[in-house]
């Protein structure tokens, strides 16, 4: 084979003058040094072309016989992916060679010296743009999967992102400061990752699931502006955009209102998508209650490019003959609508298909449906089951007319909302019905502090360190599942960016919130004794925020998903395939931490 027979170069004294990607006509005549990645190689009998691939860009190399025989032959040796270095002069192309589409196509080089700095086996798939090759095979090939241009883009991005936010926050006095990774427990309400304790035999660290307390605590001892692009773990079920371990910005403010933490957040956001993506955000951000959000978009990560928008209908089938939707509204599930007018284009068959989806993939009851045609009859399985009130009742309300499709689900409210939420998108992407902005950023504020379990308890909607709005404390006495926490979200493109709070810094309100939620006096004590301490040694009003860091990079970089803004992600089974991890361990190991693995357990 071709490797052990190469004879491998060192650089001697060379060092590269140019990198690739700006070798241009400004160059010609100048002898350059390039070195890089065999990106391509072409023979065409005498004369050898090469494209050379470095981080910056793509440069053709020409090793002519005539120019320098002894180059030319070591050309031939090449393949993708070799490492080499070139010494040669720029020259123009001839006119018909020229290459408009690339920035280094007006010119190449015309080599006078090679040195081979290293081998590489055959790539397992090629270096392009998009590589068409199964996720799989990308993930277990990283490396090579890295070269590509999509993931050098979103590193660099991911790096531009951390430098402005950084900047940004640094310029309104915010400190850095690092915080433990082998921690406590921390509630964020994912399961957490232990990490088993050598020197307290038995006992376990857990991995941050984010710096949530300790940056109250650093609030508490009077650092008054923290932030941190910390590393959180989470062991939760992976989804497009869920990883086991992400990165957040993370920041919490002294002496301040939600306003003061509104406004910090809006020009961190601004300043940072303008200087690592050059994305301006029209400032102020629009702000939109959760209830609104749920209401109109039946999420509360809403996409208001999309114009499409629900209807909720519950009061109109709470006296129906129509059992299936009558039944859910008297067990206090709710009925909405989505409208989508003109909607011609919708064929029959696509819509038994889109009920194929919501039945199989969301878990939908069925989905219900009338179609208003040109002589304004309605077609649809669900008319023979309404009155004349409530067809009018739905008209009305949802403006229907000739050539409108009106999509109906009925089920709890989670449910109905997210399925229906989902077909906004899909529809409403798929028919361009949407506003042409590219960026949407926008504030979702006015959560519910609390919601109840299936069996009755209250529990955080957020974590239990939430301060409810002053104006709704007394609510907490007699009508708890009202009160409304100082919750935000930071809500970009459909995706939740980020969130935070004002916190609960009296130790008085924050045990009466524990308490509401089913804490013993024991438990609180138990699990939060050294926050609730801390609260009581002079702590201040306090409220922050976290970005989740890598979902900023996959809007920005417009990527379907982390496992594309992340440089060693992990599959959706939680393995990282290069590494092979996780991997069992020896029990040399296992038994210096007093730990016996029981026979795994079966899928
Ligand atoms: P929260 O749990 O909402 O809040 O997390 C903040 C943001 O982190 C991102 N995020 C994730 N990104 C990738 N993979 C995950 N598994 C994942 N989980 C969360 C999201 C999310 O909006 N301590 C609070 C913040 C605060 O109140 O200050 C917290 O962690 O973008
Ligand atoms: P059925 O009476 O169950 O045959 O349903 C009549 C129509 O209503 C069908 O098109 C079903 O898909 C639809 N449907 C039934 N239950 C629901 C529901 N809970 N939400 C939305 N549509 C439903």
């Amino acid at each position: 084979m071709t490797t052990e027979a190469t004879q491998l170069d060192g650089m001697g004294s060379q060092r590269r003058s140019h990198v690739c990607g700006e070798v241009d006509s400004s160059c010609v005549g100048e002898e350059v040094i390039v070195a890089g990645w065999v990106h391509r190689r072409r023979d065409h009998g005498g004369v050898i072309f090469v494209d050379l691939r470095d981080r910056n860009g793509i440069v053709q190399v020409v090793f002519r016989p005539e120019t320098s025989p002894e180059a030319h032959e070591r050309a031939g040796e090449l393949r993708s992916e070799w490492v080499m270095m070139v010494r040669g002069v720029v020259e123009s192309r001839s006119a018909e060679t020229v290459n408009a589409r690339m920035k280094t196509g007006e010119v190449e080089i015309n080599v006078h010296e090679v040195r081979i700095l290293n081998t590489a086996t055959p790539p397992p798939f090629v270096i392009e743009e998009d590589s068409g090759v199964d996720e799989a095979v990308r993930l277990r090939h990283r490396v090579h999967d890295l070269r590509r241009p999509p993931l050098q883009r979103a590193l660099t991005i991911r790096h531009e992102l951390a430098r402005a936010i950084r900047s940004s926050l640094s310029n309104s006095g915010f400190l850095e400061i690092e915080t433990p990774m082998l921690a406590r427990a921390t509630p964020e309400g994912a399961r957490d990752f232990l990490v088993p304790s050598r020197l307290q035999a038995g006992a376990f660290y857990a991995l941050p699931q984010s710096p949530q307390i300790m940056k109250q605590l650093l609030m508490v001892a009077g650092f008054e502006r923290y932030f941190q692009i910390a590393r959180c773990f989470r062991d939760e079920d992976q989804r497009a955009d869920r990883q086991l371990e992400f990165t957040q910005v993370d920041l919490e403010m002294s002496f301040v209102g939600v306003e003061d933490v509104l406004e910090i957040l809006e020009e961190v956001t601004e300043d940072s998508c303008r200087e690592a993506a050059g994305v301006d955000l029209p400032r102020p951000f629009p702000r939109m209650s959760y209830a609104d959000a749920m209401d109109r978009y039946g999420c509360d990560r809403p996409d208001t490019r999309i114009l499409l928008e629900l209807v909720d209908m519950t009061d109109i089938f709470s006296g129906s003959e129509f059992k299936a939707f009558r039944g859910v509204v008297d067990q206090g599930g709710i009925v909405k609508c989505l409208p989508v007018h003109d909607a011609e284009e919708i064929s029959r068959s696509e819509i038994d298909r889109l009920e194929k989806f919501v039945r199989k993939e969301l878990g939908a009851k069925g989905l219900g449906w009338v179609r208003v045609d040109a002589e304004g009859e309605w077609r649809s399985p669900i008319a023979k089951f309404l009155s004349d009130a409530e067809r009018n009742a739905i008209t009305e309300r949802s403006g229907a007319k000739p050539g409108s499709l009106l999509f109906f689900q009925a089920d709890a409210f989670d449910r109905a909302n997210a399925i229906l939420s989902r077909l906004r998108i899909d529809l409403g992407e798929k028919l361009g019905r949407t506003d042409g902005r590219e960026w949407d950023a926008l504030f979702v504020v006015d959560f519910p502090l609390f919601e109840r379990d299936e069996n009755g308890q209250l529990g955080y909607v957020h974590q239990p360190f939430v301060a409810p709005l002053e104006e709704d404390i007394p609510l907490l006495a007699t009508d708890p599942e009202k009160v409304r926490g100082t919750h935000y979200d930071v809500i970009m493109n459909g995706v939740e960016l980020g969130s935070g709070s004002l916190r609960n810094h009296r130790a008085d309100l924050q045990r009466r919130i524990l308490e509401l939620m089913g804490y013993s006096e024991e438990e609180s004590e138990k699990s939060f004794g050294f926050m609730l301490e801390a609260l009581e040694v002079g702590a201040p009003p306090h409220g922050g925020f976290a970005f989740g860091f890598d979902r900023m990079v996959m809007v920005l970089a417009k990527a379907d998903s982390l496992r594309d803004v992340v440089a060693f992600p992990k599959t959706q089974r939680g393995q990282d395939l290069l590494m092979e991890a996780p991997s069992p361990v020896s029990p040399d190991q296992l038994e210096e931490l007093s730990i016996r693995v029981r026979a795994a357990k079966p899928d």
